[in-house]
């Protein structure tokens, strides 16, 4: 969890403390402010580079495969994440596909970008711990340096360079209005017009109320215009307290400075041991020759260790940070499977079910040896080597980056023969909580809303099941 608190991005358009009242009575079923904040959408008018980021992000000829473009992979629909079926090639791996013909596998799955915006650019806290930026190692300071990437990304817009992706935009019908804004002179140096190409689209996503119109039950309650059923009630309960769930640690339910509504995320980065995904080519012995290499254990060439990299650099030496990725909001989390950095549950039964057995029943998530040993954590390599050399001064533990996977924190500080956090009833109450968090409720119509069929496989239906 974040040592600090958090630091929101400026220009939110306020809630005040209207909001922390309305979570008080919200928790207690009842009343709140009706008179308060926006239920999202609304007329708001797009200036000029949000009009033209809006454009480029769903053009398709920016990419050299001339068929892929932001939305390709970030799909309305979907909350932004990728949705392999709505672009009609159902690949049925956890991460797209791209490159000059559509056929390159990335290596992590999709993120939503619904409330991306409001993420804090990329520092390091007193402590020395990562905090905010953009993908899911920080990479990306800002939202402008990180629209910038996919378009030369090789299994992505595959473009060369800068200058491709520049002569590309010369042809495209809104470049007068790309001129008109930062004038004929940027055109010359592709470096800087490719900046500019990320102002706008940073300007899109910013701007554009569906990217953030806090319009899920979980929001209309908050403003006093719903109430959770006692099985969402029970789910928050147990989300919240620090000795079951305790998910809110990191992912806080509660508006951090009362000015924006909570996001479900504090931007802070962990470590948790998600098991290996062999759906990703990239983790398998038929790895394409574009996967970097960097194990060391004799057994796996690549491991994706998130902020340490390998697709992060300049803080490669970070030992610590081996294996943590950020804290993702878990707002349209029913929408947006699979779940994890590599995509590696399909389910959020499956990923809860991670979270409180994997200390207690570790054979249910990584390999078991003849003997009956299991090799956990095996997403990480057994010793420091490699591309990532440790260097002297930086505190790694003993157990090399295994040391690094958090088990100290609940719901995993647990041991093989314990009970887990939480029992298979008290996971559904969770995941029917976490389904109040999907954008698109209208308190006037609630049944018009149609959850994913996964949230309704967690709800009781009978008054008697649902009872507090
Ligand atoms: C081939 C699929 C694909 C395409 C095309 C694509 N993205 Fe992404 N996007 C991803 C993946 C995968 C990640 C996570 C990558 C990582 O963490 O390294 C991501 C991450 C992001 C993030 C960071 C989200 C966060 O929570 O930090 C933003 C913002 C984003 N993309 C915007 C864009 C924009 C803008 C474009 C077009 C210029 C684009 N994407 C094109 C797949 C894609
Ligand atoms: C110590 C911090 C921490 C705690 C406590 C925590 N999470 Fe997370 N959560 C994370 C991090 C970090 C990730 C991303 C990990 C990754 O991708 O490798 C994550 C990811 C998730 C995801 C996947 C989201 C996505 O879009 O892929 C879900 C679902 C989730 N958490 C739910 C929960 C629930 C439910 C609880 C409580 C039972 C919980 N988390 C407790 C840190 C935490």
């Amino acid at each position: 969890m974040n040592a600090l608190g958090i630091r929101l991005a400026s220009g939110f358009r306020g809630w005040g403390l209207a909001l922390a009242l309305a979570t008080l009575l919200a928790a207690c079923g009842g009343g709140g402010d009706a008179s308060a904040p926006p239920s999202g959408g609304g007329a708001t008018t797009l200036s000029a580079a949000a009009t033209l980021g809006q454009k480029i992000f769903a053009d398709t000829a920016l990419s050299a495969s001339g068929r892929q473009s932001c939305a390709s992979c970030h799909v309305a629909s979907a909350a932004f994440a990728e949705d392999a079926s709505a672009s009609g090639v159902d690949h049925g791996l956890p991460v797209a596909l791209g490159g000059p013909g559509m056929d390159l596998a990335g290596f992590r799955n999709t993120p939503s970008l619904m409330y991306t915006a409001l993420t804090p650019a990329f520092f390091f806290d007193s402590d020395g711990s990562p905090n905010g930026g953009f993908f899911r190692d920080g990479r990306a300071a800002t939202l402008a340096d990180q629209a910038t990437m996919p378009f030369t990304s090789s299994f992505e817009m595959a473009n060369a360079d800068a200058a491709e992706v520049i002569a590309r935009l010369k042809t495209r019908p809104y470049l007068a209005e790309f001129v008109a804004l930062y004038g004929d002179a940027v055109l010359a140096d592709p470096r800087t017009a490719l900046a500019r190409v990320g102002s706008a689209l940073a300007a899109f996503e910013s701007e554009e109320p569906s990217f953030d119109p806090f319009s899920s039950k979980f929001d209309a309650v908050q403003r006093g215009q719903a109430q959770l059923t006692a099985q969402e009630l029970r789910g928050m309960g147990l989300f919240n307290n620090a000795t079951k769930g305790n998910c809110s640690a990191c992912h806080p339910s509660t508006s951090a400075d009362g000015s924006t509504p909570p996001m479900f995320t504090d931007y802070s980065y962990d470590n948790l041991g998600i098991p290996r995904n062999p759906l990703i080519p990239g983790n398998t012995s038929a790895a394409p020759a574009y996967t970097p290499a960097n194990g060391s254990d004799g057994v796996q060439t690549y491991y994706d260790l998130g902020v340490c990299g390998p697709f992060r650099e300049e803080t490669a030496n970070l030992a610590a940070s081996c294996g943590q990725f950020k804290v993702p909001t878990l707002r349209n989390v029913a929408v947006t499977a699979p779940y994890f950095h590599n995509g590696r549950f399909a389910t959020l039964k499956e990923a809860i079910g991670f979270y409180v057995r994997r200390d207690t029943d570790p054979q249910e998530w990584y390999p078991t040896a003849a003997d009956g040993s299991v090799t956990k954590f095996d997403d990480l390599p057994a010793s420091y080597g490699g591309q990532f050399v440790v260097k002297a001064g930086v505190v790694g533990s003993d157990a090399g980056y295994l040391g690094n996977v958090n088990t100290a924190e609940i719901p995993y500080n647990r041991s093989i023969g314990d009970t887990p956090a939480l029992s298979p009833d008290e996971i559904d109450d969770v995941i029917t909580f976490l389904c109040t968090l999907t954008d698109g409720y209208d308190p006037a119509r609630p049944s018009a809303q149609v959850l994913p069929a996964q949230c309704l496989a967690a709800a009781r239906t009978t008054a008697a099941a649902n009872t507090p």
